[in-house]
């Protein structure tokens, strides 16, 4: 936590907390390896993981496109800013309008329903140009590495049960341009095989249909800012060797669209100790911090954490962190053989910016502040939302 430690205590809590130069210092591993292994590449940061308005204003300063999948997202990416044309609208659930209007601005558009191709007779003829998501079977190429295992993915066009072909015989009819294709596939193990798979059904796609394209968006979905697990340059390298076997580098563009490889690791929450009691079963320290905002979907069953003590204290068997929502579930750790925590004691918890505030539900509290660290300040970028924040689009 290095800074925080001290300047902590005297912030009220709970609080996330922005590792900006982490952030940057992760990035730029991610640039240096696309650089390296493809020169031309565009990075698109993944809006759904965490659009912290800060954080999509940095990723935008970093360079980066706004990938999108709604049209919330796609609206909120025009207001922070971002060029008209620098966006990568996908997903199933986009709307007509901003369709229409991201074609004639440009954007990359990665189409994923019928519907889309409907509406593409609504645009203008020159601006007729998509990428296609492809549904493919990536169970079969990583046994028990894939997130829906024999059920298979729902998103794109298959591709094995000629679904594809089908849609791309009715673009070439009308006369649109297939200028990509995507591949994002959400996995189990954001494993090296995944990619090896997905560069692997990129090649095998390009052999079958002879494509002039003008990308190849692999998606999001990769680890980072972690050194026990597979970094940016290994995934680059690895799809670079199967990649440039039937696509030239100058001519077609690699894209990835990073989520939480960029913003998982550098966000921590702080929180703090309010109370403990002791029960016939368990001692329970009570804090201000709660599950839902480390996360939201109550799957995980250790986070990476740590202590700032007042004092010292005697080791004890056993005691059960808890949040401050009155779900008898939000139970944070259990703390085994460690020095008792007391009221005012604080527990951060790392690693924690990738799908936790935009899934923490206004349950009970609403939402914490959010600071950025940078050479040794911080500054704060979302003040908590207040009960008048709540209530800002209602009629009472
Ligand atoms: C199309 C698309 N791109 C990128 C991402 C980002 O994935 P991650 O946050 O795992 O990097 C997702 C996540 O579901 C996605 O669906």
């Amino acid at each position: 936590m290095g800074l925080i430690e001290g300047k902590s205590m005297e912030l009220k809590t709970p609080y996330y907390v922005i590792h900006k130069e982490e952030l940057d210092s992760n990035f730029k591993k991610l640039k240096d390896a696309m650089e390296k292994h493809w020169g031309n590449y565009i990075v698109g940061y993944s809006y759904k993981t965490n659009a912290l308005p800060w954080v999509i204003k940095h990723f935008d300063t970093l360079g980066c496109y706004a990938e999108v999948v709604s049209e919330d997202e796609y609206n909120l990416a025009k207001l922070i800013g971002v060029q008209k044309n620098s966006i990568i609208y996908n997903g199933p659930i986009k709307t007509k309008d901003t369709f229409i209007e991201a074609l004639e601005n440009g954007c990359i558009v990665n189409i994923d329903s019928q519907r889309e191709i409907e509406w593409l007779d609504e645009v203008e003829k020159a601006k007729r140009t998509v990428g296609i998501r492809i549904n493919f079977d990536i169970e079969k190429m990583c046994p028990g590495q894939s997130q829906c295992a024999e059920e298979g993915g729902r998103f794109g066009f298959c591709y094995e049960n000629g679904e594809l072909s089908k849609v791309v015989r009715k673009l070439q009819e009308k006369n649109v341009k297939i200028s990509g294709i995507h591949l994002h596939t959400s996995s189990k193990s954001r494993g090296l095989d995944i990619y090896r798979a997905i560069a692997e059904m990129a090649c095998k796609v390009q052999e079958e249909f002879r494509f002039d394209l003008a990308f190849i968006d692999v998606g999001g979905g990769f680890f980072g800012g972690l050194s026990t697990k597979p970094q940016f340059d290994e995934y680059l390298s690895l799809m670079e060797d199967i990649l440039s076997k039937h696509f030239n580098k100058e001519r077609t563009k690699l894209i990835v669209e990073p989520g939480m490889a960029v913003i998982g690791a550098p966000i921590s929450y702080v929180t703090t100790v309010v109370d403990v009691k002791d029960t016939e079963f368990n001692r329970f320290v009570v804090t201000d911090g709660t599950r839902t905002s480390i996360d939201p979907l109550m799957t995980k069953s250790s986070y990476f954490h740590t202590y700032e003590r007042h004092s010292d204290k005697e080791r004890i068997p056993k005691q059960v962190i808890c949040g401050y929502t009155c779900m008898e579930h939000d139970r944070l750790f259990t703390a085994i053989n460690e020095p008792e925590l007391s009221v005012g004691d604080k527990i951060i918890y790392d690693k924690v910016g990738a799908y936790t505030m935009c899934l923490t539900p206004l349950f009970i509290k609403y939402f914490p502040d959010v600071y950025v660290e940078e050479n040794d300040e911080l500054k704060i970028v979302r003040n908590a939302w207040k009960p008048e924040q709540y209530v800002m689009n209602s009629m009472i």
